[in-house]
């Protein structure tokens, strides 16, 4: 986003370990820290409170716009104000070209991200997702809240926040769908030549000790 004014929120439970990045005027990096989960499953879910309470907090007097992104990932292409909109998703990588039946949508009624087999328009990703901040505050809140109740009836969604992105955003239909080159996993998917660009990158990391612990 050359030429923009740019605010980097970088949420985490280790603030000192944030490296300091010299930066271009008008960006800024703003270290946010949050509190730590011990399963992996709950430090994903707990984005959206985080990024609903500080849509209250501050986002909404900082910034128009926001971005929200897994920080497991590398820019490597153009990333610019092309993806604004007022609510936008994005492709996840591993469904783009799978119909409807393929989607690992959350499939058991008594979640609150359930999803009939006969509905649904894309398969979205978690890690790439945003809007204006009165658009992003109502989604966070909406999925926020969907998570509680179901921990209250003893139910996790399959793919966690994933899920219930998904679920806000077919009733809710983003005015913009970017491209899974805005977020793509090389290791898992190659490179396709039907993609001219991969924008933001999975930076490969070992799923089975990060998740299955
Ligand atoms: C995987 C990805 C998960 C989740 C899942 C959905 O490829 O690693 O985070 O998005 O797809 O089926
Ligand atoms: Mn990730």
């Amino acid at each position: 986003m050359v030429g923009h004014k740019v605010n980097y929120y970088v949420f985490t439970d280790q603030p000192a370990n944030v490296p300091q990045i010299p930066l271009q005027e008008g960006r800024q990096v703003v270290v946010l820290e949050v509190r730590n989960y011990k399963r992996w499953q709950d430090i994903s879910m707990h984005r959206m409170e985080t990024i609903s309470n500080f849509s209250q907090q501050r986002f909404l007097r900082e910034v128009h716009y926001l971005v929200c992104l897994d920080v497991d990932m590398k820019f490597s292409d153009h990333v610019g104000v092309e993806i604004l909109a007022p609510l936008f998703g994005t492709l996840h990588p591993g469904f783009y070209r799978g119909d409807r039946q393929s989607f690992t949508y959350e499939r058991r009624p008594l979640s609150q991200a359930y999803i009939p087999r006969d509905e649904g328009d894309f398969y979205y990703a978690g890690g790439f997702f945003g809007g204006s901040v009165p658009e992003v505050y109502r989604l966070t809140m909406a999925c926020h809240q969907a998570m509680m109740a179901d921990q209250a009836n003893g139910i996790e969604a399959v793919w966690h926040d994933e899920s219930h992105l998904n679920r806000y955003l077919l009733y809710h239909k983003p005015s913009k769908v970017l491209s899974p080159e805005y977020l793509w996993d090389e290791h898992m998917l190659r490179r396709p030549p039907l993609l001219r660009k991969l924008r933001y990158v999975a930076v490969p990391k070992n799923h089975a000790e990060i998740r299955n612990r």
